[in-house]
């Protein structure tokens, strides 16, 4: 068995995905990996001229994972454009808080400078699945 993808991995697959971003209106270049099952899906952010259904690099690379029947996410590895590690947005944090509260993101600069957080962390007293039962 070949072992598990590294943060750098995930990193190097944000960072590599992200040159595929499209954000004509923003610029703001998104890339996100996922490790899920031992594997890697990537997603970027995709902008709309109908400004408000663009979609963030996060939700789209934990689409590509659970589209290939992956929800056992561990680590979503994000690179933006700002000068500071990019934390992803609300919306995203529910998004990644379905999938389990201790989910680590992990966000890096372009020129490498690093941020982590646990997905309970940034999204404290989430509402989630249980609430449904
Ligand atoms: N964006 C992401 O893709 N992920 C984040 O974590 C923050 C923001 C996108 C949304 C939009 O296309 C652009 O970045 C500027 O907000």
């Amino acid at each position: 068995m070949s072992p598990s993808p590294s943060v750098a991995d995930l990193m190097a697959a944000a960072r590599g995905a992200r040159a595929n971003a499209y954000a004509p209106y923003s610029n703001f270049l998104v890339g996100a990996a996922v490790l899920a099952g031992g594997r890697v899906f990537t997603g970027v952010n995709v902008e709309n001229a109908a400004y408000p259904i663009g979609v963030c690099a996060e939700r789209m690379a934990i689409g590509a994972a659970v589209t290939a029947g992956r929800r056992d996410i561990e680590v979503v590895a994000v690179v933006g454009s700002a000068a500071q590690p990019t934390p992803p947005c609300g919306g995203c944090r529910q998004f990644i808080s379905e999938f389990g509260p201790g989910i680590v993101v992990v966000a890096e600069t372009e020129d490498g400078r690093r941020a982590e957080w646990r997905i309970a962390d940034l999204l404290p007293d989430a509402f989630g699945p249980a609430f449904l039962e």
